[in-house]
């Protein structure tokens, strides 16, 4: 294959990655922008191993055992564990990336190599090696084959600030001398470091982790792009790094955190930390809340991780159903950071085949709320805090909320008064215009549907 054509291949699979990223931006395009850009990365593969002339006798089986096991391990992941999946996935990248890096070291067999490329290897393996092992954590400690709290030890921050400059000096020396043992030095300390890292790190907190790692994936791939001459694997590194930055960012903000408290600041504890400061509650029952909806005219839904956990996404549709049949208008408000992932509502709900056009993000939906009649608060606590907006001593003052204290009537279905991730309690639940109905999310939907029939 001519030099030409190969980069014109490349910059065509680049094109597709660049439409796919864009098209996954929506949840209406999402699917097919997951196509395209898997169809660019399946091309970007193609070209680079026809192009290479590799031995087939060794990479062919490597390719059957890889496509098997991710083919077999995406299919079977239920929706709750995709963060894990991830997880993994940044592992495998990060290490694969650190590995072909290393490999052109290993080639050169003390032949002096360019000081850009040697630079190159050094990020590469230094940053892929950390996303191996940290990824493994996040991915040990979601999974919990490790408990899920902090661990920490005294000077833990110094002894890691060390090995970081332990480390930096490592790559210097490498760089000067080429000699063999400070690469390799560099390549443990890396794997020691990304332990290190996430250990610290709530379990509750993983996901930011795990985007943040995403992102340290994408970079350690495009420094390997820079040594092996690939501008696919540069331009697709660096998309993969700039688009977890980019969800880091928006998911500490959406908590209203910044990346050091996450990553320092041991916060993080999950559900039933901490009981209710107490208050009386209003309690309601399927039959007098199907009453309540049937008579709406606008109900909008507001979906949280107890939805997730419950498993209530098909019966919520199918609530939202009888409620269209009776000619009432249904929308779900969703929250950038309601559940534990980043658009885990949004698949939830895809997955009980609630139309694209039904879900209203953050500001629409608090456009929509003074006009609402009924508002549906399943399985959702942080999200919808008003502690958030009024208290300013909260943990979670400034993080926006769906504000559904701002509907005619507020109905919360959670099985109780227990706070969500971020331990503390919600003044929602006590207010006089909020019913609760204490029950699995599940069980309250079945239950209402059923109602519904002899409304
Ligand atoms: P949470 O505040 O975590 O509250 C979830 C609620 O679900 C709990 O209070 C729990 O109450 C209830 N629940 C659990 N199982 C249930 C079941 N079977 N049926 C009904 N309810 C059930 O959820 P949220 O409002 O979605 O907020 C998400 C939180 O996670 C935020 O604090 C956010 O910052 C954090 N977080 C999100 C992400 C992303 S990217 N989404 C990442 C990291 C952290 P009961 O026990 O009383 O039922």
């Amino acid at each position: 294959m001519s030099i030409d054509t190969r980069a014109l291949l490349y910059l065509v699979a680049a094109v597709a990655f660049i439409l796919g990223l864009k098209r996954l931006g929506s949840p209406r395009t999402a699917r097919s922008g997951n196509t395209i850009a898997a169809a660019g990365m399946l091309m970007a593969v193609i070209v680079t191993l026809v192009d290479a002339e590799v031995s087939w006798s060794i990479l062919g089986p490597g390719l059957a055992v890889g496509a098997l096991l991710g083919g077999f391990t995406a299919v079977r992941v239920q929706m709750t564990a995709m963060p894990q999946l991830v997880a993994a996935f940044n592992g495998f990248g990060g290490i694969a990336s650190a590995l072909v890096a290393g490999a052109e070291f290993v080639k050169a067999d003390g032949l002096e190599l360019p000081t850009e490329t040697m630079i190159s290897i050094i990020v590469s393996v230094l940053i892929g090696a950390i996303t191996f092992t940290g990824s493994f954590v996040a991915y040990a400690k979601l999974q919990g084959l490790i408990g899920g709290s902090p661990v920490t030890f005294p000077g833990q921050k110094l002894f890691n600030g060390l090995l970081a400059i332990g480390v930096v000096t490592a790559g210097v020396f490498t760089q000067i001398s080429q000699d063999p043992l400070p690469f390799w030095i560099i390549g443990a300390v890396a794997l020691v470091l990304g332990v290190l890292a996430v250990i610290p790190i709530g379990g509750a907190d993983m996901p930011v982790v795990i985007a943040l790692l995403n992102s340290l994936s994408g970079m350690a791939a495009a420094a390997t792009g820079f040594v092996i001459s690939n501008s696919a694997l540069i331009i697709g590194g660096a998309l993969v790094g700039a688009s977890g930055l980019i969800l880091t960012k928006i998911m500490t903000e959406a908590m209203n955190r910044t990346l050091g408290n996450v990553l320092f600041g041991g916060f993080g504890v999950e559900a039933g930390a901490s009981g209710p400061t107490g208050g009386d509650v209003t309690t309601t029952t399927p039959e007098d809340l199907a009453i309540a909806l049937a008579y709406a005219s606008q109900v909008v839904v507001v979906p949280g991780y107890g939805l997730a956990v419950a498993q209530a996404q098909h019966a919520t549709r199918e609530v939202a159903s009888a409620l269209e049949a009776k000619g009432v208008k249904v929308a779900y408000g969703i929250h950038p950071v309601a559940g534990r992932m980043p658009g885990h509502m949004n698949v939830l709900l895809a997955e009980a085949d609630v139309p694209y056009d039904q879900l209203l993000d953050l500001d629409q939906t608090n456009n929509l709320l003074p006009r609402t009649d009924v508002v549906l608060v399943l399985g959702a606590n942080d999200v919808v805090n008003p502690s958030a907006r009024d208290d300013a001593g909260s943990p979670i003052y400034g993080m926006p909320i769906i504000e559904v204290d701002h509907a005619a009537m507020v109905v919360v279905i959670k099985r109780s008064l227990s706070p969500g991730f971020a331990g503390i309690d919600n003044p929602l639940f006590y207010r006089d215009g909020t019913r609760m109905l204490f029950s699995d999310a599940k069980q309250a939907l079945t239950s209402l549907g059923s109602a519904l029939e002899d409304v």
